[in-house]
């Protein structure tokens, strides 16, 4: 029965076991390689990576960063080019020198903030598999401290002045960059997450000083101790006691131009600010743009936004991703659910303040709680979105004061949720613009051979495709969904038989998901996009475990390139 399943399924391949091991598995008749690790050089004349050191300050960014998380292709000029993003640092790892990873000077901390932020490099193939292209003009290094415009309804807002930008619309950097996006203009979007471990604060009693109580510091998690970064202690931006309003120059998506390497990134204010998971953009009916984002944090919420005007192709993209409404998830019991409009008028604040505090003006439409909103994808075969809901261990503990309570609610249906859940919606005139829609559950993930009730799973879940914490997704051209996870990976106890992160992929017509993938033990599985000829699928491995790749040494986040063995579409 089994083997007809995978004969009749739409799986040209067939699915792999559970691992434990310290590589990477694909199914028979498919290959997988490194393309490119965290400290390999990205332009010519760059030291090459050592093992000892974890690499040089000077190198720290001409090399390819730490944690490789979301990306995208772009096909330009003939050439194949990747944005990627380096979500964080392992600190222990990328400063081997200390004993904990904690910085011992502005060095260390300049290491670090050079190790973060985007890469953008051109690749190409030949006999010898696909290779970084070291001499091309458009690799480029963005870091905690490149310059950017802050644009939108928010820009030069005084919540967003500092000393050094008393105009409020240009900041440096952008950190925490977790998921992605792509515009239909060929723009690559990299999304700010949990940018308020980055700062502390040289003053033990900042929380107490009334701006910060009365700036969202709590609802955000920004403290006065930071996790562990020590930026404030080194570098005075980052210090709240000295510049409060630089932790609201970041929690934005911001858009970079992976074609012009001297472009300057742009902030987009008009997208909120939150702890963005990705962005997905995706056309209306009637060719307004329109971005789903998500917001990760236990109880925070669904985001999509709506642009006033009409993307046409060829003519200015000014404004379409500023000028515009912004929505947040309602989901009723019901199956029901709709966009409630985040405006002065239904949430009694100002425009630059519901979008500086977006969680803010949320709970003040009664936006509903959710369980961790990862990635967001669309079917490109049916009008429809879905949302990774990677888990919720702490049902009722409030992660920041000013939160809502978390209810067990319809999307979110399990107390203690260790497995995670896919939520998906049907927006009502098959248009993305539309305020109401249907929802379902594509998947509840689960473990049937050690529960047999709603924590087995759905009924899409079997002993062969086992998984938790779903968190990053994409559709392929074929309407299939891969799914990437973020989980426990001791393999035991409720996680027993599902072994290491992986990579599985789901038919959203008939609910059937097999496992395609699985990485190195201690690692996740993050970050998917696709050669622009379709045969190669670029993966990302973020903070494994063990030595990988390299067999000795250091832990070396990277990206693999997974090929047919027929050199086949592989997707
Ligand atoms: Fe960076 Fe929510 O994952
Ligand atoms: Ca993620
Ligand atoms: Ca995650
Ligand atoms: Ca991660």
């Amino acid at each position: 029965a089994e083997a007809q399943t995978v004969a009749m399924s739409r799986f040209p391949f067939t699915p792999i076991d559970a691992q434990t091991d310290f590589t990477v598995h694909v199914p028979q008749g498919y290959t997988w390689d490194v393309l490119v690790r965290w400290g390999d050089p990205i332009l010519n004349g760059v030291e090459d990576f050592d093992h000892a050191t974890g690499g040089s300050v000077e190198a720290s960014d001409k090399v390819f960063g730490e944690n490789t998380d979301g990306m995208e292709s772009f096909l330009y000029q003939g050439r194949q080019l990747l944005a990627i993003n380096h979500e964080y640092t392992n600190r222990s790892v990328n400063l081997p020198h200390t004993e904990d990873g904690t910085p011992a000077g502005a060095e260390d901390v300049r290491k670090l903030q050079n190790l973060q932020g985007i890469s953008v490099i051109e690749v190409r193939e030949d006999e010898n598999g696909w290779r970084v292209v070291k001499d091309s003009p458009f690799n480029r290094r963005i870091t905690h401290n490149t310059p950017m415009r802050i644009v939108g309804p928010a820009a030069g807002h005084d919540l967003l002045k500092t000393d050094a930008d008393p105009t409020g619309t240009m900041s440096l950097g952008t950190m925490n960059n977790c998921g992605s996006g792509k515009t239909p203009w060929g723009t690559y979007l990299t999304c700010e997450e949990n940018f308020n471990g980055y700062f502390g604060s040289t003053e033990e009693a900042q929380d107490q000083k009334p701006i910060q109580a009365a700036d969202g510091y709590q609802r955000y998690g920004i403290g006065p101790d930071g996790w562990g970064y020590d930026y404030h202690k080194w570098d005075a931006r980052f210090d709240t006691a000295k510049n409060p309003n630089e932790p609201h120059r970041v929690g934005w998506v911001v858009e970079i131009d992976p074609t012009d390497p001297e472009s300057t990134p742009v902030k987009h204010t008009g997208l909120g600010r939150f702890k963005h998971e990705n962005a997905e953009v995706v056309l209306a009916r009637d060719g307004r743009v329109v971005v789903y984002m998500g917001d990760d944090e236990r109880g925070e919420f669904l985001y999509k936004f709506v642009s006033n005007g009409v993307y046409r192709p060829g003519e200015s993209t000014e404004g379409l991703l500023d000028d515009g409404t912004l929505y947040v998830a309602k989901f009723n019991d019901d199956q029901t659910g709709e966009w409630l409009a985040l405006t002065p008028e239904t949430t009694g604040m100002e425009l630059p303040e519901i979008l500086i505090f977006a969680r803010k003006a949320g709970s003040a439409v009664g936006a509903t709680t959710m369980d961790r909103p990862e990635w967001i994808a669309t079917n490109p075969h049916a009008i429809e979105g879905y949302c990774c809901l990677t888990n919720n261990r702490n049902r009722g503990v409030k992660p920041n004061a000013g939160g809502d309570e978390t209810p067990v609610n319809g999307p979110n249906p399990r107390e203690v949720n260790h497995y995670g859940q896919i939520v998906r919606w049907f927006p009502h005139d098959d248009d993305h613009a539309a305020t109401t829609f249907d929802w379902d559950l594509f998947v509840m993930a689960g473990n049937p051979t050690v529960h047999d009730d709603a924590y087995a799973g759905s009924p899409n879940i079997t002993p062969g495709n086992m998984f938790n914490s779903p968190d990053g997704m994409a559709f392929d051209q074929n309407g299939l969904v891969w799914i990437q996870t973020d989980g426990d990976d001791d393999n035991e106890g409720d996680f027993a038989g599902m072994g290491n992160n992986q990579m599985l992929v789901g038919d959203p017509v008939t609910g059937e998901i097999a496992r395609f993938m699985t990485g190195p033990q201690g690692c996740e599985v993050t970050g998917l996009c696709w050669s622009a000829d379709r045969r190669t699928m670029f993966v990302g491995i973020q903070h494994p475990g063990g030595s990988w790749p390299d067999g000795e040494g250091l832990p070396r986040s990277a990206v693999i390139a997974i090929k047919r063995e027929d050199n086949g579409i592989i997707g």
